[in-house]
């Protein structure tokens, strides 16, 4: 088992092993007082694991309920947030109770979001299950919900109490949910670690565990530096700003990880035709990109992705920052004007 110690504003731990599930009870008693716990899962996970858990929890002394919702991104809505909080206040869940998030993204980052707002924020715990949830969403502490206008227009900063990847759980997964984590175990790579890089490409090879920790210590170092992302956190958005464009375009049918992929190879692309990067880079990242089994190339006309990219809410003023990578390890925030969004896709493309 690896554990890593993440510093915001409130101290927390990351554990990921094998097993992990089977002691979740104990693992968390040891640090809350809660009476109730509030097991919140979609309806493919909770049939897989929510029986252990429950046990788990119910053996080291807590009262466990739960709040199982259909999966898919189509349910992190406010509706589904506003029936989890009716039936917690309706079971008399108190501020000292704790909520545990059982599953993917989707339910991390709702479970997450009722958290902060339940009685104005109560404790929880992230069980991720997905591979992406594992090395991105469950760590940070940002929790969301889309609204009809766009992807996590809602949320809160609320950091969890503490984070349990018990690694048996991915191995459930279908090889497009492990495909969705592994573009963002390549992005940090390319962000700041060359080694993890090469060594995601070649992950079949590679110890699972090891590869997911090194990942979760670079997003506990970026966050630690700027937990509310107004500076250096927006690295993590390396192949996003493009990436989410083109998840839109294909209206979502696309899934996160492969949006991140193709965006992650346009920018790659753009920075070496730009002379910005190292000569070579784009094709390495390609090559890694397939080696995953994801894209690298997408139909869509660069001018939608272009519209796409600045109607997302992470543009400020006349100008967008661009993450861009100079060499797989060395990646920089750089600012341009909206106008030149255009240009940059295009010689991604
Ligand atoms: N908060 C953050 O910092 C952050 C970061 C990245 C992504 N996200 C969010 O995460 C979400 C995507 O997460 P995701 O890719 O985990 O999606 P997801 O939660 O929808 O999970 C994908 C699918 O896998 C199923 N599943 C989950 N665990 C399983 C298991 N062990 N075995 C079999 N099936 C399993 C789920 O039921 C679902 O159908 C998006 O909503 C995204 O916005 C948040
Ligand atoms: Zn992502």
């Amino acid at each position: 088992m690896q554990t890593i110690h993440v510093n915001t504003s409130t101290a927390y731990e990351v554990q990921i092993g094998q097993g992990l599930l089977t002691s979740a009870g104990e693992k968390i008693a040891a640090l809350s007082h809660a009476k109730r716990v509030m097991i919140v899962s979609d309806d493919i996970v909770y049939p897989l694991y929510g029986e252990t858990v429950t046990k788990s929890l119910a053996a080291a002394g807590f009262a466990p309920s739960s709040f199982v919702f259909q999966n898919g991104e189509e349910r992190k809505r406010l509706s589904t947030i506003e029936a989890l909080l009716e039936q917690m206040a309706a079971e008399h869940f108190s501020r000292s109770d704790l909520i545990v998030a059982l599953g993917g993204g989707v339910v991390g980052d709702m479970a997450g979001f009722a958290a902060s707002i339940f009685l104005r924020g109560i404790a929880y715990v992230q069980i991720p299950t997905t591979l992406l949830a594992a090395v991105d969403s469950s760590v940070g502490g940002k929790t969301a919900v889309d609204l009809s206008r766009g992807k996590n227009l809602c949320g809160a900063f609320h950091q969890p109490r503490l984070v349990l990847c018990d690694t048996d759980t991915l191995k459930t997964l279908k090889p497009i949910n492990i495909e969705d984590g592994l573009a963002e175990m390549l992005k940090y790579g390319v962000i700041c670690d060359a080694d993890l890089f090469a060594k995601v490409k070649n992950y079949r090879n590679e110890d699972m565990e090891a590869l997911i920790a090194r990942c979760v210590e670079i997003k506990r170092d970026v966050v630690s530096g700027d937990e509310f992302d107004r500076g250096m956190r927006q690295l993590l958005n390396l192949g996003h700003t493009v990436g989410h464009a083109v998840e839109a375009a294909s209206n979502f049918t696309l899934t996160h990880g492969h949006g991140v992929a193709t965006g992650l190879a346009i920018i790659a692309r753009a920075a070496e035709e730009k002379g910005m990067a190292k000569a070579g880079m784009a094709k390495e990242i390609e090559d890694a990109l397939i080696a995953c089994n994801l894209p690298t190339v997408t139909d869509f006309d660069p001018a939608l992705l272009a519209e796409l990219t600045l109607s997302d809410k992470k543009t400020d003023g006349d100008n967008i920052n661009l993450i861009v990578p100079l060499a797989i390890g060395n990646t920089v925030i750089h600012r341009i004007l909206k106008a030149e969004i255009l240009d940059f896709i295009k010689a991604g493309m």
